[in-house]
């Protein structure tokens, strides 16, 4: 097994390793540590079943089933499905434009995921790219004074989703929730660096206005993407992208023609709890 850089700022693709096989405890060991190291792990030409793609993600954890994805298979509640293929009445995929915005897996829950791995079904001819930002290094490159102004801060977190594409229940089910307040610095809890957790998901800042949060939003959102912080992963079929959700924030790109087949699943690996739920405003 090999491990090959992918960019300057994050990201690692795994040479050696067949997932569908019985991987030892040494060798996981090895994943996990370069997993810490990288924030993303790439896996390419991995030819596997549903079933192996949730037994070597188990690996790393419980596997959260609560995101209620609503192209998801009832016989596989592991798996959230991220497709532009159509419903079998004609109708258009929902999930076909997840993840549009810069964000972290299940940053608007009390338990934020630590990991995810998607693995890409069908891919259209061009594009559908992801995109991963290093928030350790977004983090470590602000000013003292900065950092300093972001260490008693909470954002918090909206669905992102586009309402105009859903089931009225749909809505009302996501409406439901209260919003949670995360910190806008987090500690990573095992490698115990400090990172930046916010995303274009989050609104405003607890205790101040949207206007006033605004500015400061754009700034951060607009530094954490910088390029030089950024991996943009264009898919092949059968690659797996492993991503650490507690140092890394993705977004799904819509640059491809949405008439075309582009399928993804996905595992979750549940985090450690964080925040706390607000008032709806
Ligand atoms: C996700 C997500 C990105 C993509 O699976 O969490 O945001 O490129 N998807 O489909
Ligand atoms: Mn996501």
């Amino acid at each position: 097994m090999a491990f090959r850089p992918l960019s300057y700022a994050l990201g690692a693709e795994v040479l050696g390793i067949d997932l569908s096989k019985d991987i030892s405890a040494a060798t996981f060991d090895e994943v996990h540590q370069a997993f810490l190291r990288y924030g993303i792990l790439l896996f390419r030409d991995q030819h596997l079943t549903r079933e192996q793609h949730i037994a070597f993600s188990r690996r790393f954890g419980e596997l959260d089933c609560n995101e209620r994805s609503p192209d998801t298979d009832p016989q596989y509640p592991e798996l959230i499905i991220i497709t532009t293929r159509p419903r079998a009445d004609g109708t258009p995929s929902e999930s076909r434009y997840t993840g549009r915005l810069w964000h972290s897996d299940l940053c608007h829950t009390l338990t934020p995921a630590m990991g995810s791995l998607l693995r890409c079904i069908e891919r259209p001819d061009v594009g559908g790219d992801t995109l991963f930002s290093n928030m350790y290094l977004a983090y470590d490159t602000l000013s003292d004074g900065m950092k300093k102004l972001l260490e008693g801060l909470h954002g918090i977190h909206a669905r992102g989703r586009q309402y105009d594409t859903m089931s009225t229940e749909r809505v009302a089910f996501l409406k439901g929730l209260r919003p949670v307040a995360q910190p806008a610095v987090r500690v990573h809890p095992e490698t115990g660096r400090k990172t930046l957790y916010i995303g274009e998901k989050v609104k405003q800042f607890v205790g101040f206005t949207p206007e006033e949060s605004r500015p400061l939003l754009d700034f951060l959102n607009r530094h954490a993407t910088r390029p030089e912080f950024v991996y943009r992963h264009q898919w092949r079929k059968h690659d797996i992208v492993m991503w650490d959700n507690r140092c890394t924030q993705h977004q799904a790109l819509g640059d491809f023609d949405m008439t075309q087949i582009r399928h993804m699943e996905r595992t979750t690996i549940k985090g450690t709890p964080s925040g706390y739920l607000i008032e709806a405003a």
